[in-house]
């Protein structure tokens, strides 16, 4: 088993994040560890070249992402943990593999579409083709499992494509088809603010989402805040099906608690959000505060992080050697 997964390097990691894909990742780097296999994470700062950022910031970014995933409980010692632009192989097989990309499959992408809106002339080439690199980053280690949130699964099928026409058009073995993974608690957690939106880094507004570096009272504020509806919490979730702000507090309870959101309206059927916000807050907080406080002692060296993103970055370099070359021979590139 080979489970690859990363996180775009563009602002603060939310809950979203946490609850559909690093509480997964530390689960899985668990079980790995005990049966064998190997986890890849990796921050994607590659991928954060398609969003104009200052480059002190860019860096910074990187170095406080590695850390909040270290303090969410991803270990260096089970995963390989690394940022992408320290293994120049993702760059040079995305490279190999936009020769097997079709601009039709790219064009029908819809973060390309949201993300590219009706400027695609004024759109940079590395926004459109942003899920080639994606495609590469789990190819590149022969990835089984991609554990993500339901937004990337779309990304998940395109490389899927890639390798399935890789391996046709070269008359090859060489890539398997990675198989997504979607957290069955969290695989979308929407917005704080709007119950059609994800909850995503880069909404506007700061009230949508909770970052993981939120202190207690921004916490219980933006939970206070956070967008309902007037009638109480009914006793099953079928219930809640036309009331998305509801059902989201709800799925959000009950991931932070491991629990099923069934479980959650029975206990707190019939009451209103003046009492349940409370409760998902002190959740929330007792959940996240012990990472943030995690995170902050982390950050009094940034150097120690960045030396587990280099150590990282070798181990997966020599996991990615074998796989660049083998495609490089497929292709002919090498003989
Ligand atoms: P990114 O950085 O947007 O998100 C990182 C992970 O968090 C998940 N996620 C969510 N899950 C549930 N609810 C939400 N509101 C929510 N928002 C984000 C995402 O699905 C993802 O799993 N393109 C990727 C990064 C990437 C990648 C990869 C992922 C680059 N290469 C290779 C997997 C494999 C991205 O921008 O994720």
């Amino acid at each position: 088993m080979r489970i690859v997964s990363g996180i775009q390097t563009t602002g603060n990691l939310h809950l979203g994040n946490y609850l559909g894909a690093i509480k997964q990742w530390v689960a899985m780097q668990n079980d790995v560890a005990a049966t064998g296999g190997d986890c890849l994470f990796f921050l994607a700062d590659l991928h954060s070249l398609t969003v104009a950022i200052p480059p002190a910031e860019r860096a910074r970014t990187t170095i406080e992402m590695a850390a909040t995933l270290l303090a969410a409980g991803i270990d260096p010692d089970k995963a390989i943990l690394f940022n992408q632009a320290r293994v120049p192989a993702h760059a040079e097989l995305c490279w190999i593999l936009q020769g097997t990309a079709r601009m039709g499959w790219l064009g029908r992408m819809t973060q390309w579409k949201d993300k590219a809106g009706k400027n695609r002339e004024g759109a940079s080439v590395g926004l459109f083709t942003y899920p080639v690199l994606q495609a590469a980053d789990v190819l590149v280690y022969n990835a089984t499992h991609v554990p993500v949130g339901e937004d990337q699964k779309q990304h998940l099928e395109l490389a899927r494509d890639i390798a399935t026409k890789f391996n046709t058009d070269f008359d090859t073995e060489l890539f398997t088809l990675p198989e997504p993974f979607v957290s069955k608690a969290a695989p979308r957690i929407m917005s704080l603010r709007d119950g059609a939106a994800k909850m995503s880094k880069s909404d506007p507004s700061d009230m949508t989402r909770i970052n993981l570096t939120d202190d207690d009272d921004a916490i219980a504020q933006k939970f206070r805040k956070a967008r309902t509806d007037p009638a109480p919490l009914p006793d099953t979730m079928d219930a809640l099906a036309d009331r998305p702000e509801a059902r989201n507090l709800v799925t959000i309870f009950a991931a932070l608690a491991d629990r099923t959101p069934q479980s959650v309206v029975t206990e707190y059927a019939g009451q209103g959000f003046g009492t349940f916000k409370p409760a998902l807050a002190d959740l929330a907080i007792a959940r996240l505060g012990p990472i943030r406080d995690r995170l902050t002692r982390l950050l009094d060296n940034p150097d120690a992080v960045t030396a587990h993103l280099v150590r990282g970055a070798e181990r997966a370099d020599a996991l990615a050697a074998p796989m660049l070359q083998a495609a490089q021979h497929a292709t002919g590139l090498q003989v």
